[in-house]
Order: C-alpha cells, then structure tokens, then sequence
C-alpha cells in the first residue's frame, strides 16, 4: 500500500507551491498524490494558466467554492473537502501557504485525525489584522509536520511552543518554480506585447483588502504611484478584487500607470526579471524578486518574510503617500542588490520530500506501507 497524500491548492500563490512537491514526489513510488483544488481562485487568468505553464496535473478532485466572505469561503471548503478525505484516506494532507483554502483544509484533516502537513510554516507578520496571519496562526496550531522557508520561521514556532522535532527548515519551494521556469520566461514575449521592450519600468502589484478594500487608502497609495511614475513607467497587473475596487470609488490614475489584466506565470516573472524595481503588497512577489535581485519596495507596514529585507532587495514601504515616497528616493540613492537567503536553491521540493518521508516512516515503519 502506497502512502497516499493528499495536496491541497486553491488559491493563485499555492500553484507554484504545490508543482515543486508534487514533482518531488511523484518519482518516489512509495508515495501516490492525489491533488485537490478548492476553486478558490476559478478565472482562468488565476488558475488555469498556471495549472498549464507550470505543468501541475489535473486535479482528481475540483470543489469549485468560488468566491465568499472569509466565513462563508472557509467553511464551503471544509464542507467540501470533507467527504472527499472521507472517500479518498489519505495518510496525509499537504496545505501550502496561507489563504483560505490552507487553513480550511487543515482544520477538515485534523478533525478527521489526518496528519497536516504544512508548506511555508512559521511566517509571521505579527499583524492580525491580516486574513493570512489568522490563517498561518491557526494552520500552524494544528499540523504535524511543519516545512519552514527561512529560518525566522523556526524561531517564531519554537517561540509559540512547537516540538522541534516537528519542524524542518527546507527552503522555498516557489524559488524552485522560479529557478525551473526562468529559461521559458525569458522567452516570453510579454514586453513586446506592450510595446516597453527597451524602456525602463516599474512594475506594480496590489490585492491586499487593507489596501484597496478601502477607497481613500487605495487613492493614497495611487497618488503616490502617480509621483513615482512621472519618472518611471509603471505596470500594473491588477487583480480582480483591486479592478473592482478601482472602478467602485472611480478612481482614475493618471500620469503613466498602465492598468494590465492579470498576468500568467511566465509573463509575470519576464517582468518582474526585466523591470527596474517592483511595488507590492503581495507576500510571494517579495521573495521572487529577492532572488531576481531586482529592488522590491512592499506596500505594507510589516512583513511576514523578514529574510527578504534582511538579505534580499526588499524595503518596508509604509502604506501612506510620504513613506511610499521616501521609499522610493531611498531605493534611487541606494538600490539594495541583496543575495539569496539560505537554501532557496530550488531543492526545497527534494527536502520536502525527505521530510515527509522521515515523517512516516517515524510515524511507523515506512517499509509497511510499500509492502503491505
Ligand atoms: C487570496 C488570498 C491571499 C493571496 C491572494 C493571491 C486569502 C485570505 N487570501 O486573496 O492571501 O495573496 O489570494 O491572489 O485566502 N476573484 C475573481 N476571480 C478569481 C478569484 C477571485 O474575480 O478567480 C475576485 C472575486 O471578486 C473575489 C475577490 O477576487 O471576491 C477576492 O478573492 P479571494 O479569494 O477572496 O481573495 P484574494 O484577494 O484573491
């Protein structure tokens, strides 16, 4: 009997998570995955093409939640998933990240006394007013296996209590989707499209609901986009829930701020490795561009990745026009180059496998499964 694993993915930032793993496990045949997608994220622009960019299979099991308010979200996917961790006994489920769909599917595993096992444990912003740090708090109360990206992450579960024989500080598995898909995204033509093929640019992302939930603080952080892009072009792929926002409060942009639908994979990271500096809220895109070396300025008063500030290119920009601001002067006069945090190598997909398999055959012999 194989140890059969469940992954669970929903959201956009988990696809490039849950490739790498699934890519680690596959090869070793005393593992079967079984992949399942909440449908947290459906348009084809948030899901599909990375589904296909990234090579990830199909899911066997698609819950298709769509979109709620966090309550009614979380508990569709717990109502969801249930019966299919009831059918499928996986020994096993692998949550990655923080959105809703991880914690939903932890809280479904533990309830059934199925091992959690979670991607990206640790990471703390220490802010929870942050959907994502309720959801890494709570994930990370209950699972089993904790796999760490940097070692603040370690820290921050010794800190709350965790038994260190549970955590395993294995690297980062969306550096190793970067690593494995930097040749095909420099082939992308995104550039050309938009015809920026020899100009300088910025490029912008923003999604956090503190950000643009509300329309005066998402026009504050415009404004001071507005002053930014009199001196560099901005590019900006807006999210859906920032569309909305923007056209709600009808808020117009102004100066050269180009608004772009989301963006796959690929076209993504050509950008983001061919752009002059990236202004975000979004966690993953702070890590990208730290092992890109491209300066990241984070439109956020914390952050839950520190090893990105403390090595890498990112800057702690504040939300308000003048931190913004005094930001990006600050990145002009001293553009921080960085290096790589430890082990984001592109083999944290090998030491999550290695992990796991330490994990069950501590649980109970290994063997028994592959010969039983
Ligand atoms: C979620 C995650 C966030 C992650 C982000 C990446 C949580 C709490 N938040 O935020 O951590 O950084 O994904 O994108 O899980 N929508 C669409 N099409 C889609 C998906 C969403 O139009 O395919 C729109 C809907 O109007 C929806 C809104 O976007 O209501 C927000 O989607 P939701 O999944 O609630 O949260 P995100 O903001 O995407």
């Amino acid at each position: 009997m194989k140890i059969r694993l469940v992954l669970l993915a929903g959201a956009r930032p988990n696809f490039m998570k849950v490739a790498p793993l699934m890519a680690a496990l596959d090869p070793d045949e005393r593992f079967e995955s079984i992949l399942v997608h909440t449908g947290q994220h459906y348009d084809d622009s948030m899901s599909g093409t990375f589904f296909r960019e990234l090579h990830i299979p199909s899911p066997r099991h698609h819950l298709n939640v769509g979109s709620g308010s966090h309550a009614q979200q979380t508990a569709e996917i717990m109502r969801r998933l249930e019966p299919v961790l009831i059918a499928e006994k996986p020994a096993g489920v692998i949550v990655v990240g923080d959105v809703n769909s991880t914690l939903a599917g932890a809280l479904v595993a533990a309830k059934l006394e199925i091992p959690v096992i979670h991607a990206e444990a640790g990471l703390r912003s220490f802010d929870r007013s942050m959907p994502e740090e309720i959801n890494r708090l709570a994930t990370d109360a209950i699972s089993d296996l904790l796999l760490v990206t940097e070692e603040s992450g370690r820290a921050n579960l010794l800190h709350e209590g965790k038994d260190p024989a549970r955590i395993a500080v294995v690297g980062n598995l969306m550096v190793d989707s970067l690593r494995r898909n930097l040749p095909a995204a420099l082939e992308s033509d995104v550039r050309q499209r938009l015809g920026i093929l020899n100009g300088r640019f910025g490029l912008v992302t923003l999604h956090r609901p503190a950000n643009v939930d509300d329309g005066r603080q998402l026009a504050g952080i415009i404004s001071a986009l507005r002053v930014i892009s009199e001196e560099l072009p901005l590019y900006w792929a807006v999210h859906p829930r920032t569309r909305s926002h923007l056209e709600e409060n009808g808020i117009s942009l102004g100066g050269a701020i180009h608004l772009l639908a989301p963006l796959g994979y690929l076209d993504f990271l050509h950008l983001q490795m061919k752009c002059s500096v990236v202004l975000t809220d979004s966690g993953g895109i702070q890590e990208e561009s730290t092992v890109l070396g491209i300066p990241c300025l984070t439109i956020r008063d914390n952050t839950e990745r520190p090893v990105t500030v403390e090595c890498g290119t990112n800057r702690v920009a504040g939300t308000n026009k003048e931190s913004i601001l005094r930001a990006w002067r600050e990145n002009l006069e001293s553009p921080k180059r960085g290096t790589t945090p430890p082990l984001w190598d592109g083999h944290a997909g090998e030491r999550c496998h290695d992990a796991i398999a330490r994990f069950f055959s501590s649980q109970m012999r290994i063997e028994e499964y592959s010969e039983a």
